[in-house]
């Protein structure tokens, strides 16, 4: 069995004025798997986010991490923000030298490690989000998909165990997206946890293991986005289905295969293989 990395027990938020943004919320991500946070906006994605390395503190309730309460002294968040690497979706909040390298640099140094490993770090996180040759160029002349980037090489750089993003793929363009999305898939096989916002339920159905799925504030549903992503109360509560179940489905009833080894296709791609595969057997026979 997987065990939870992070465990949120009961938990209940509200921004001054009383605006309740979660309400006795429960759930777990487990450790090395993908998962995506899903809900309409305003649902409590960004607000759950914020609690998971302590930038708020619920008013009740507790958020346990590899099974320990967390703690709000400056130590323990130092800790934890260590653990627990946070990309917001706006590069803008979280930007803030004159050049990125100074910006990746600077949680690595935060810890005290050597010039020598800082460097190290710095260089491997600028190749891995595809920087290099822009790590000195004045941070407000970057592009939006180059800064948000950055965000992500920053927090590469202090080698997180658990990675989360909010709404990662807002903005960038279909070809940015397929290149994030092979960064993410390197991530998770060399076992960093990954979590997601998105009110994308295809990117949702073709990306993730797990979902979680708030609704006003509250946990409507949890569980493997195989299963959590067919359930007709999370379509009517996200106004939408999965188009690749929905595609396999109609093909299904005309007779044509669309299982692969008992499993329905989960991305476009694999859907296409199966029908182009299948329909090409129908027509040899
Ligand atoms: N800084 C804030 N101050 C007051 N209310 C906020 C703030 N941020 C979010 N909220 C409210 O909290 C609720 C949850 O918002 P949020 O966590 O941003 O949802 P999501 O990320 O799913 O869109 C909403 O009602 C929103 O208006
Ligand atoms: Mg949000």
């Amino acid at each position: 069995m997987t065990s939870a990395v992070i465990e949120l027990q009961g938990i209940s938020f509200s921004y001054p004025g009383a605006i309740k943004a979660l309400d006795r919320f429960s759930a777990s991500f487990l450790r090395g798997r993908r998962t995506a946070v899903l809900g309409r906006n305003g649902s409590g994605k960004t607000t759950l986010f914020s609690l998971l390395n302590g930038l708020q503190h619920p008013q009740s309730g507790q958020i346990l991490f590899d099974g320990r309460r967390i703690a709000y002294d400056r130590q323990s968040l130092l800790n934890l923000r260590q653990e627990v690497g946070m990309v917001f979706q706006d590069p803008d909040s979280q930007l803030f030298s004159a050049c990125i390298y100074e910006d990746i640099s600077f949680g690595p140094m935060n810890l005290g490690l050597p010039e020598k490993e800082v460097r190290i770090r710095v260089e491997h996180a600028l190749a891995q989000m595809k920087l290099a040759g822009l790590e000195n160029r004045p941070t407000h002349s970057l592009s939006f998909g180059q800064k948000k980037r950055a965000c992500i090489a920053g927090v590469l750089a202090m080698q997180p165990k658990v990675l989360v993003l909010d709404e990662p793929f807002a903005g960038l363009d279909p070809v940015m997206a397929a290149e994030f999305s092979a960064i993410l898939d390197e991530l998770h096989r060399s076992g960093t946890t990954l979590i997601i916002a998105t009110h994308d339920l295809d990117l949702a159905y073709s990306w993730a293991d797990e979902v979680i799925v708030l609704k006003e504030g509250t946990l409507l549903a949890e569980g493997t986005a195989g299963e959590t992503l067919m359930r007709a109360d999370v379509h009517a509560e996200l106004g939408a289905s999965p188009v690749v179940a929905e595609i396999a489905a109609a093909i299904a009833l005309t007779g044509v295969e669309v299982y692969a080894n008992g499993y329905l296709p989960r991305s476009k791609d694999d859907l296409v293989k199966i029908i182009t595969a299948n329909i090409n057997k129908e027509n040899v026979r």
